[in-house]
């Protein structure tokens, strides 16, 4: 070996085998200047075959432990780690894996759930939910215990699934959704979730059983009640009960807002109303947590008719954007179930936003009410009002509103000839 030809007897005695001895690396350090000059060869020689290999074990083991803790991280956060982002078979083996082992205090038993598959409660464009019932204490009892609105034991539920036929975007949203609605705190006016169970396919999300459904539903199926209003009806359900939802969406998304949550699908399909006629905001599948004001998105399937200019045009999302599509939901509701923009083409959404032309006043809407959806579609983000503004208005109306709020609206626009099938203007 070259570098032991030098070696002496003793080798404490010389510190060849040490690289940082400067004797290896200064030529003309001390001694014999022949000798040094052999010594910087041999110095040159060591360093590139011991400091070569070093290193690139060094930087092998640094890219290790970090993916290593990256995958640790992920593994922590996230109770479906592997399956959910492989296709097909991949992870439908890989859920006997032990990654599934992981203790979550939100997993139901699968056993402890019946699923009806003949009481389909509805579907979006992501997910069909059923209608379900929990054998036994709902995970949520223990992580919340003080959350007591609702039987929590042996209770309904709403069972929220992936179609088999869900591509990966689809199931990262699912999964972002479970985790989200995990972090969320009891609030009246958002739908609670109850647990999950784990399938071989997709987990099941379970949600708080909302006996009245879908609030577009609702509203279309029980329009004539609404129209025929007090005068026939003491019992059904009136204009001022359409307020009181507005004022529970606007009271979710203000809390909803504090927390950093921007929604990004509020529509009234995505409102829930339970047996006391309390409207819940649900399906948090596109909600982003955001530490900015601003959240940038592209992609995925996106409710186009809901969606503010500046989301169309840069994909740009804020607690502002909320807002606008909040000022739609109101729209939905007080035209009692119309489709917005029905006659308008998705490719010329932008174009008639940037116009100036808005959604007509719904013929059932108040004067008040349709102020507020006009300010929530106020071209400048920052010109639209926040949902504290926005509860504290509707706030305001109720405390104001009679049992006939709302009922001389009809006929002031009966004298009016316009055209019922128009849903935009210059206003
Ligand atoms: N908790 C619930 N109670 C009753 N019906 C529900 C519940 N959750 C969802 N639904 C029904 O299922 C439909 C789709 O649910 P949603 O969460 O919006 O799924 P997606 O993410 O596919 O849009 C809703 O519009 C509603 O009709
Ligand atoms: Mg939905």
């Amino acid at each position: 070996m070259k570098f032991r030809k030098n070696q002496p007897e003793n080798e404490d005695d010389d510190p060849w085998w040490k690289p940082t001895t400067p004797q290896y690396y200064d030529p003309y350090y001390g001694g014999d200047h022949k000798n040094n000059e052999r010594g910087g060869v041999n110095a040159v020689a060591l360093g590139l075959g011991l400091g070569i290999p070093l290193g690139v074990i060094a930087c092998a083991l640094a890219v290790f432990i970090f993916f290593w803790c990256r995958k640790r991280r992920r593994q922590n956060r996230n109770p479906f780690p592997v399956p959910f982002a492989k296709k097909g078979n991949d992870y439908e083996t890989q859920l006997d894996s032990p990654a599934y082992s992981i203790h979550d205090p939100w997993l139901l038993d699968r056993n402890n759930l019946e699923i009806n598959y003949s009481k389909k409660l509805g579907s979006g464009a992501f997910c069909n939910v059923f209608k379900g019932k929990i054998n036994g204490e709902a995970p949520v009892s223990t992580i919340h215990p003080g959350q007591r609105t609702q039987q929590l034991r042996d209770c309904p539920v709403a069972v929220k699934m992936l179609p088999s036929f869900a591509d990966d975007a689809a199931r990262s949203d699912f999964m972002q959704e479970i985790n989200f609605m995990k972090s969320l705190a009891y609030h009246p006016h958002l739908v609670s979730m109850l647990g999950f169970v784990a399938d071989r396919k997709s987990p099941y999300l379970l949600v708080e059983f909302c006996e009245h459904g879908d609030l577009l539903h609702m509203i279309r199926n029980r329009k004539q009640e609404i129209i025929d209003g007090p005068a026939v009806s003491l019992d059904g359900l009136k204009i001022k009960d359409l307020l009181m939802f507005s004022w529970q969406i606007s009271n979710g998304l203000e809390y909803l807002n504090n927390i950093g949550c921007i929604h990004r699908d509020i529509a009234a399909r995505n409102v829930l109303v339970d047996s006391s006629n309390t409207c819940k905001i649900g399906d948090f599948g596109l909600c982003r947590l955001t530490d900015s004001l601003l959240y940038t998105a592209r992609g995925g399937r996106l409710p186009l008719k809901w969606m503010a200019p500046e989301s169309l045009s840069s994909y740009e999302y804020s607690f502002k954007s909320d807002v606008w599509s909040y000022g739609v939901l109101l729209w939905e509701l007080f035209s009692l179930g119309e489709v917005p923009y029905a006659e308008v083409q998705t490719t010329e959404l932008l174009t008639t936003h940037r116009s100036g032309k808005r959604l007509l006043k719904p013929e059932y809407c108040p004067d008040e009410i349709y102020d507020v959806m006009r300010s929530c579609w106020q071209e400048l983000p920052d010109d639209r009002p926040a949902f504290q503004q926005t509860c504290s208005i509707l706030a305001q109306m109720l405390e104001k509103a009679t049992e006939n709020y709302g009922y001389l609206i009809p006929k002031h626009f009966n004298n009016q000839t316009r055209d019922p099938s128009e849903q935009c203007d210059n206003v």
